[in-house]
């Protein structure tokens, strides 16, 4: 039996056909060492503390050290929202990694995770919604969950901005910092969790904020053009009032929406975690909903814009913080590069396992990480050392055995 220790409030809340809930068991974040705060860019940008501060309510933001990245800050984001959950790597059959600063283009920072982690049981993908990516992402993986295809997902949120950004714009580099935040989704025969979602896209802004790289139109861009265009190989451009009026257009219609599906209202939501864009889009949106700037998470003053990071980030300050009770509902909302938005309803509640769990399940799961690390350098290094010998003895070693695995064929043919 599964227990979710939960006041449910009211009774106006979906079921879904399977009889299945995706519930949030586990949370975690991680954020670079490396401060860089208002003062630090005055020294090398015509911008000035007060102007950052009433403009977006940022004091400071994490920035990458040269040794860590997108997935490295995905990992340990992970490997905590594991902790929590108290589940093995192996238990996850899905990996999903929002990000717009992914390691590559492929292989995915999902796979890296996936491998670094010794999920060997896990699908593992990249989304690309921008800002609203986490949002869109735990909606994936809450749909596989209630259809039951899956049991377990671990959602992540991941971004290194700051190396895509161009230092010399002060309208964008002031903003952007670096993290990363990630959850467990498990299923559940009790209701609550994901209640609902609303994802939305309006390409019509695609010229609004973006970041030219490896993409089938941008490798075409000469430098002349892009100059002229004033875009700058992978760094990232923004028409920032534009996307200012934007999000304060959608973030209230949006969420209303989410409320309306989950079949609740503003009055049921004890706390919504947003975007953490910029504190006056925050105070706009409360305006609009006429509801208290409080009812806001927020923290974009200490860490700055981290884009698909920055609503699990808020997520996990707020359950730190203690503002995140079982039975509260909570929204989820992001906008973004596409442009996107998405607001999500999760009534929160851990699910009380049915006491599956592991002994040992710490020491396990430091065995899975130092073995997945192992496991992968000897599958490459074997693969490495049949290709010097392929090369060393053309038309031996491997070469070799699958010619003589396609003259079996032939025999049995
Ligand atoms: N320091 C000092 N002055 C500046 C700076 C700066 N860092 N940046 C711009 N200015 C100047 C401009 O040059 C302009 O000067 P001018 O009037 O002489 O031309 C003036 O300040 C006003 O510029 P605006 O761009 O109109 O300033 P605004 O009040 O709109 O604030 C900001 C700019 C903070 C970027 C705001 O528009 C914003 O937050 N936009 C939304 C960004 C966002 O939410 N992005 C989310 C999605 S990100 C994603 O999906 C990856």
């Amino acid at each position: 039996m599964v227990i979710l220790n939960n006041n449910h409030k009211n009774g106006g809340r979906p079921r879904f056909d399977t009889g299945l809930y995706a519930h949030v068991a586990g949370w975690g974040m991680a954020v670079p060492e490396n401060v860089l705060t208002n003062e630090d860019i005055e020294a090398f940008l015509e911008t000035s503390d007060e102007w950052i501060r009433t403009r977006t309510g940022i004091r400071e933001r994490r920035i990458a050290g040269e040794r860590e990245s997108t997935a490295s800050l995905g990992l340990r984001a992970a490997q905590q929202a594991l902790e929590v959950a108290d589940i093995l790597p192996v238990e996850l059959d899905m990996v999903i990694v929002a990000t717009s600063t992914p390691e590559h283009i492929f292989p995915s920072t999902a796979s890296l995770i996936q491998d670094q982690l010794g999920a060997s049981r896990a699908g593992a993908f990249d989304l690309s919604a921008a800002c609203s990516g986490f949002v869109y992402a735990v909606d994936m993986a809450a749909q596989a969950i209630r259809s039951g295809s899956i049991e377990t997902a671990l959602v992540v949120g991941a971004e290194t901005m700051t190396r895509v950004m161009d230092w010399q714009d002060r309208s964008t580099s002031i903003l952007f910092g670096d993290g990363a935040g990630a959850i467990v989704l498990k299923s559940s025969e009790i209701e609550g969790g994901v209640l609902s979602a609303v994802l939305r896209s309006d390409g019509s802004g695609c010229d609004l904020l973006g970041i030219p790289t490896v993409g089938s139109q941008d490798v075409l861009l000469s430098p002349e053009m892009s100059q002229n265009g004033h875009l700058k190989m992978h760094k990232m451009f923004m028409h920032g009032s534009e996307v200012f009026k934007f999000a304060t257009r959608v973030i209230g219609d949006s969420i209303l929406e989410a409320l309306d599906k989950a079949g609740l209202t503003l009055d049921d939501v004890d706390l919504i975690v947003p975007h953490q864009a910029n504190d006056r889009i925050l105070q706009s949106a409360a305006r609009a909903l006429k509801v208290d700037k409080d009812l806001f998470m927020s923290n974009v003053e200490r860490y700055g814009n981290t884009s698909a990071a920055s609503i699990p980030i808020a997520l996990c300050e707020a359950l730190e913080q203690g503002r995140v009770e079982d039975g509260d509902v909570l929204v989820f909302v992001g906008f973004g590069g596409g442009l996107t938005w998405a607001s999500m309803v999760v009534q929160w509640g851990v699910p009380d396992e049915d006491m599956q769990t592991h002994r040992f399940s710490k020491q396990r799961r430091k065995l899975s990480y130092i073995g997945a690390r192992w496991r992968s350098r000897a599958i490459r290094t074997r693969r490495n050392l049949n290709e010097t010998i392929d090369r060393i003895r053309p038309g031996g070693g491997r070469l070799k055995r699958l010619r003589h695995k396609a003259d079996q064929h032939e025999d049995f043919d």
